[in-house]
């Protein structure tokens, strides 16, 4: 690797974005933030861009111009600026602007420029409902939502733009990330946050049914790790899951959150008829092709979060 490449990072003010941001500086790379800060932590920016290695463009991926002036001087780029899931059924018009065109903006000045490489976040949400656990890059991906329809258009972007003019990129489809600077609007997140403030009152977590729903569970620092990997995999053009192979129920969670809280108590079942969707990635891809494999347990993030918070 050159030393000091510039990495353009799209949502690099975000929960993911300032993970990487910092593993990227703590290699030796410069970043440039392309984010307009609807979510963004603006004072963690702030001191980021005192340390002169970092630089922040204020601005929207809808607008393609702006895009494609930011990106100027930047020899490889990390697409992560999205709306979630929740937004994208709210307002699917929005969705689809940011994550579709916006992405569509982000890629296409990436070939123009000739970048190295192109990191984009997937997501496991490409799959839908799965068939069979763990979920494998090859099974049929069925998304449900304008953010999930997204992510899958994202990679066949990235595809065309390979065959157009031989951009090199990989695709991560990350499981359910949790960990520091999460917004607690997320929808594991909150259940996380819940129970935790349940336990903290001396009352048990409330679950509805058996607790059987799952998550595969993949800390942020992992992620982060898992994106760098990939700026400077030999390998390319290929989606791969990040996740840690384990299905976590939410009975379990409970009980992992109970240990870390050190609570005396048992959680309370709900007796009532609950979808169970079920989580699990495959991870040998991501082990063949870029040498990623998880290094936090998810009892051991699990209890971290709560020591922090
Ligand atoms: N957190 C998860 O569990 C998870 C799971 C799968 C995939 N992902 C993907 O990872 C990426 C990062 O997620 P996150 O959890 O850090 O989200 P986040 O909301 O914390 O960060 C997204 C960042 O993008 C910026 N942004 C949003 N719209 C923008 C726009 N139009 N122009 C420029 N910047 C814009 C926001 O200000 C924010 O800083 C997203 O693409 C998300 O879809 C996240």
């Amino acid at each position: 690797m050159p030393q000091k490449e510039t990495v353009f990072v799209t949502g690099g003010a975000g929960f993911i974005g300032l993970h990487v941001v910092d593993q990227l500086l703590e290699k030796g790379y410069k970043v440039r933030i392309f984010d307009n800060m609807f979510r963004g932590d603006r004072e963690r920016v702030n001191e980021l861009v005192k340390t002169g290695n970092v630089e922040l463009i204020d601005q929207d991926i809808r607008y393609g111009g702006a895009v494609h002036a930011a990106m100027k001087g930047c020899d490889s780029v990390i697409h992560l600026a999205a709306v979630s899931i929740n937004k994208s059924v709210a307002d699917s018009y929005e969705s689809v602007d940011i994550n579709i065109a916006g992405a569509h903006n982000v890629f296409a000045a990436a070939a123009d420029h000739g970048v190295r490489r192109v990191v984009f976040a997937s997501s496991a949400s490409v799959y839908g409902d799965p068939e069979k656990l763990p979920m494998h890059e090859d099974d049929r991906l069925h998304p449900l939502t304008p953010y999930c329809i997204a992510k899958r258009t994202g990679e066949d972007l990235l595809d065309y733009y390979q065959r157009k003019s031989g951009l090199s990129w990989i695709a991560l489809r990350f499981f359910n990330v949790y960990g520091p600077g999460q917004k607690t609007t997320a929808y594991y997140t909150s259940v996380i946050n819940h129970f935790v403030n349940r336990l903290r009152n001396g009352q048990p977590p409330v679950i509805d049914g058996a607790g059987e729903q799952s998550m595969d569970f993949i800390h942020v620092k992992d992620i982060a790790r898992s994106v760098v990997l990939s700026l400077e995999s030999e390998k390319d053009n290929v989606a791969l899951n990040v996740g840690t192979g384990i299905d976590t129920s939410i009975a379990d969670l409970a009980r992992i959150l109970i240990k870390a809280v050190g609570a005396d108590i048992e959680p309370i079942f709900n007796p009532r008829d609950v979808l169970v969707s079920r989580r699990a990635a495959d991870i040998r891809r991501a082990q063949e092709t870029i040498g990623f494999t998880y290094e936090i347990p998810v009892e051991q993030g699990m209890a971290e979060l709560v020591a922090q918070a």
